[in-house]
């Protein structure tokens, strides 16, 4: 088994608390800085009118709300809201009749996009402090479940998967953008705790992510890829110092550099109760 597939499956408890404190330590430090993450994922149409804060500490690697196709009156849930920037952009495409849960386990995440979100105007967007492994929120609550960079964070990824299953409706969607590694990561990288808080070292190979999505029980299950990701992508994200920076131009083979990574938007369908999907006759 390669090191990219050996994260789908929990590893050791002491390994499972050592990445959580990592990842809790890394974002738990980010203050909003510049707009860059944003403008290379969001449009200037999709930003305009949002709450400086949001659009400072986005920290996703995609845009997960452009894809997910959401309808108005639609209940969405947010797997690691972060600072809020997906909940607001889905709180616009489901508007008044349809609402949003962001849900982080950082106070000052749910702090930051609640804040943001009063700012915004958004009365239906409630962001609750909690794990993604344990969503505070009951079962069949929720039409489609976004999450944006935040499910390759988790040591503990089929639980995120099942949790996300048993939020959803039958028929539901899961609409998610996240990372795939293209090769296995020099176990310098691999190793590293901002590698793994970075959203690198725990990212799945894709077809370990699709074999995770359908083992939870999603069908209709389709990984798309949105753009490459590399080094000079990571160096646009607080998490990544200098040295680790250096770190991967020494030991990453050159044609890696520019695609160590690949963002993709992933998406599943919860199947209705009797196992099939919405619309499909039963054979
Ligand atoms: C890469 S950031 C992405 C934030 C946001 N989705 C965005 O696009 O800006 C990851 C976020 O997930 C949260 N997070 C990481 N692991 C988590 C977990 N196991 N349970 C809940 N939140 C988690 C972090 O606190 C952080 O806010």
């Amino acid at each position: 088994m390669t090191g990219v597939q050996m994260h789908f499956e929990d590893g050791d408890l002491l390994a499972q608390n050592a990445i959580r404190s990592v990842v809790r330590d890394t974002y738990g430090a980010v203050e909003p800085t510049d707009r860059r993450v944003a403008e290379r994922f969001y449009s200037p149409n999709e930003l305009a009118g949002l709450p400086e804060t949001a659009v400072r500490i986005a920290l996703g690697v995609g845009n997960p709300v452009r894809h997910a196709d959401l309808q108005p009156g639609q209940d969405v849930i947010d797997l690691g809201s972060g600072g809020g920037i997906d909940c607001l952009l889905a709180a616009r495409a489901v508007g008044p009749s349809g609402s949003v849960v962001g849900v982080d386990f950082l106070s000052d995440m749910v702090g930051r996009a609640t804040a943001a979100a009063a700012e915004a105007g958004h009365a239906n967007v409630r962001i609750l402090e909690g794990l993604i492994e344990a969503l505070p929120v009951p079962d069949a609550s929720a039409d489609v479940v976004i999450s944006n960079g935040v499910v390759n964070l988790s040591p503990r990824k089929a639980r995120v998967l099942a949790e996300a299953f048993r939020v959803l409706r039958p028929g539901g969607r899961l609409a998610i953008v996240d990372l795939v590694l293209e090769h296995d990561l020099p176990p310098e990288i691999q190793t590293h705790p901002a590698a793994w808080a970075g959203c690198l070292s725990g990212a799945l190979s894709e077809i370990s992510l699709y074999k995770g999505i359908r083992r939870a029980g999603f069908r209709d299950v389709s990984i798309k890829p949105l753009a490459p990701f590399g080094i000079s992508e990571c160096a646009l994200y607080p998490l990544f110092g200098e040295e680790l920076l250096s770190l991967m131009r020494a030991t990453l083979q050159t044609e890696q550099q520019d695609r160590i990574a690949t963002s993709v938007f992933v998406h599943g369908r919860k199947p209705i109760g009797d196992g099939r999907l919405p619309g499909r006759a039963r054979k």
